[in-house]
């Protein structure tokens, strides 16, 4: 199959990149918005022409969820404009969204029949192009994640490995609770979803297995980090702190944790946990021994 994939200079889209030399069997074009801004239509339309590609993934997104909050036209063009424009092309697309287009109010991981109601912009934003999606192009898919994170670009796991090496003391939210995905993860699943005999169109809810929250996360990065290279060079103390002890610019989800029935059973994948996949990231970033 031949493939565009967009967003290609992103988290998602590098570690895509890493996996498409398992995938020869594929053809690929890849784009960002250096090549190809997505909220030209015509620019879109042209290129989707041009390459001659049979299916789109769209890795491409406004993601600063505190940007999104003070410029929400801006993201309402890369993360709904821009998704109409590839809907348009009539190609299928596997297309990625996100938590938080859950209110996060909720102790029951959402499944993808529950009714979206998001409390950010980022999270209206995107709810909007999953809705212009679906009503465009309803052969496509719609992948939800959550706590992307990778070797690549900013995240919160490069963020605190710099913060406990800089820093005495880590004070982290131990009432926000959801499951970290490694974006090496979600994209073997992209692979798996590419090429599977039958792509039911939908919406799919992926993340890694298990749960946490953002104080266990920092506790088990550290952790892992220590082992990697040592206690001295993250030597900061970790606190758990409540949601009301942190200023936020943008109001954060206290359950973000997504079911991932549907996906395995459609798929037939198994899902890493997320302390293992962590542990793979952190030896890419620290290419260190084990421990
Ligand atoms: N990161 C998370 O924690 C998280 C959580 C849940 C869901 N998701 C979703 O997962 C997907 C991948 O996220 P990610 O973390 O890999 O994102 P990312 O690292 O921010 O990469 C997104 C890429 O899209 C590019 N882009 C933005 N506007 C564009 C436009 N108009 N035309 C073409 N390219 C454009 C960005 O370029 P610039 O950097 O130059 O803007 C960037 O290279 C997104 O759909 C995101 O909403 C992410």
């Amino acid at each position: 199959m031949r493939l565009l994939i967009t967003g290609c200079n992103g988290q998602l889209g590098r570690s895509l990149h890493d996996l498409s030399t398992e995938h020869p069997e594929h053809s690929y074009v890849w784009t960002d918005i250096d090549r190809l801004d997505l909220t030209d239509a015509q620019a879109v339309s042209r290129a989707v022409e041009e390459a001659d590609v049979d299916m789109i993934v769209n890795c491409a997104a406004f993601t600063n969820v505190d940007g999104a909050e003070e410029h929400e036209a801006e993201a309402l063009q890369a993360n709904a404009d821009a998704v109409a424009n590839l809907a348009r092309t009539g190609k299928p697309i596997v297309h990625i969204s996100t938590d938080y287009v859950f209110s996060g109010e909720g102790w029951l991981p959402y499944r993808e029949t529950d009714t979206p109601r998001p409390n950010t912009a980022y999270g209206r934003t995107k709810w909007e192009g999953e809705k212009r999606l679906m009503a465009l192009s309803p052969d496509s898919l719609i992948i939800r994640t959550a706590w992307l994170y990778s070797p690549y670009g900013k995240n919160f796991v490069k963020t605190m490995l710099a913060a406990a090496e800089a820093r005495d003391e880590l004070r982290v939210v131990y009432d926000q609770i959801g499951s970290p995905t490694y974006a090496l993860d979600l994209a073997r699943l992209i692979f798996a979803v590419i090429s599977a005999p039958r792509r039911p169109a939908g919406i799919y809810h992926f993340t890694n297995e298990g749960v946490c929250s953002w104080y266990d996360f920092t506790r088990e990065i550290v952790r892992q980090a220590r082992c990697l290279q040592g206690q001295d060079r993250y030597a900061a103390r970790i606190t758990p702190i409540r949601s009301e002890e942190y200023t936020y610019k943008t109001p954060r989800p206290h359950y973000s944790v997504l079911d991932k029935k549907k996906v395995k059973d459609t798929f037939g994948i198994d899902i890493p946990y997320w302390a293992d996949s962590l542990s793979h990231c952190l030896r890419q970033l620290l290419s260190a021994g084990g421990c």
